[in-house]
């Protein structure tokens, strides 16, 4: 018997340029699931959830394309994935409003991502930042995925996503999967401040885009080991930050090699550093290559969307019918 695929899902906000944490920590994931036999991928731009943190329609329209060039550097077929921008989706806004009505409030209240959010912009508490799991679970249903591929962030949304497809499907008969979050390979990249995340509104980062030259600015600057303040003094690499990035850049022997020559003051926080710069840009190079590359052709981005967004209506368009059905309503 032929096995169906595993639908797997997952969407990045447009709220900035995309950095290394986001590369390793996601895009690269999405690269290997849709490489991998037996999965079936859609990823998206969550543009209309970025609207509840960042409402500035130029920015939006500047910063989504470049996530979709991000996306097709870093792998992302589009004769493989369905790529596409969620708000060329509008049915997802129905799906939203119809599983809000198997959403308790409190649900949304008790969530740590809004109680964080709201407290970040005390002036623009939004109803999009309230309902913002709902949208969530309207993305992740609408396609009926199986699998979705997040950072422990966002282990909350797809709890309650499973709340609501279980409400629903108790409530109105079976029409949802229950989704898992696929967290097997879900990592933090420290960042450059001495921080344990690396985050685009922290200012601690690497981007995609940063030049081998900024990568070393950055770097030369980074917190390291704080109590190491001469050459001489023995380092504690496992406190260190910049160590912390080695083991994601850097091969297992030259970690290795790192390791002990820190501990031993056999290298300086420089030598250390300029390792690092050299992994990470031997990391971006082919990827800003290969952007350099896609945006030569303007229309591309554009094509690309637009088929995506009807490749993804024609699936989420046929879920929203089924729950309509389900609910009552009757398109007159
Ligand atoms: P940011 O925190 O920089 O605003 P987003 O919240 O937009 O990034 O995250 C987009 C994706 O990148 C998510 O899947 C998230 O888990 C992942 N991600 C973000 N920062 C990191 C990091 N430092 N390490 C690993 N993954 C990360
Ligand atoms: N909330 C996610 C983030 O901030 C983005 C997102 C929106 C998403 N809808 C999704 C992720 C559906 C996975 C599945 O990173």
């Amino acid at each position: 018997m032929l096995q169906e695929k595993q639908v797997v899902l997952s969407g990045i906000r447009a709220t900035g340029k995309m950095h290394l944490g986001n590369y390793l920590g996601a895009m690269k994931n999405f690269v290997d699931l849709q490489n991998t036999e037996g999965y079936q991928c859609f990823y998206f731009v969550a543009d209309y959830h970025t609207l509840t943190t960042n409402p500035d329609p130029d920015e939006l329209k500047t910063n989504l394309p470049g996530i979709v060039l991000d996306y097709l550097a870093a792998g992302i077929d589009p004769e493989k994935s369905t790529l596409y921008a969620q708000s060329s989706v509008p049915e997802l806004a129905e799906l939203c409003l119809l599983i809000g009505m198997v959403t308790p409030i409190g649900e949304l209240m008790r969530c740590p991502t809004f109680k964080e959010k709201a407290r970040k912009q005390p002036d623009n508490v939004n109803h999009g930042l309230f309902t913002y799991p709902v949208l969530m679970a309207a993305d992740i249903l609408g396609p009926k995925a199986d699998l979705v591929p997040v950072g422990e962030d966002q282990l909350p949304h797809v709890e309650i996503t499973r709340f609501i497809a279980n409400r629903f499907n108790s409530r109105y008969g079976k029409v949802f999967e229950l989704p898992v979050a696929l967290m097997e390979k879900a990592i933090r990249v420290p960042g450059l401040d001495g921080t344990d995340k690396m985050g685009k509104s922290e200012g601690n980062t690497i981007d995609l885009s940063d030049s081998a030259d900024a990568v070393w600015e950055k770097l030369r600057v980074a917190v390291t080991d704080e109590q190491r303040e001469r050459r001489s003094d023995p380092g504690r690499p496992y406190l260190c930050n910049l160590y912390a990035l080695h083991e994601f850049v850097s091969l297992t022997d030259i970690v290795k090699a790192i390791d002990e020559e820190c501990r031993s003051a056999t290298i300086g926080c420089i030598d250390c550093k300029k390792k690092l710069a050299e992994n990470i840009t031997a990391i971006l190079d082919p990827l800003q290559q290969r952007r350099v590359e896609i945006a030569k052709g303007p229309d591309y981005i554009r094509q690309v969307l637009h088929d995506g967004g009807q490749r993804a209506r024609e699936i989420i368009k046929e879920t929203v019918a089924e729950v309509r059905q389900k609910m009552g309503l009757i398109m007159y």
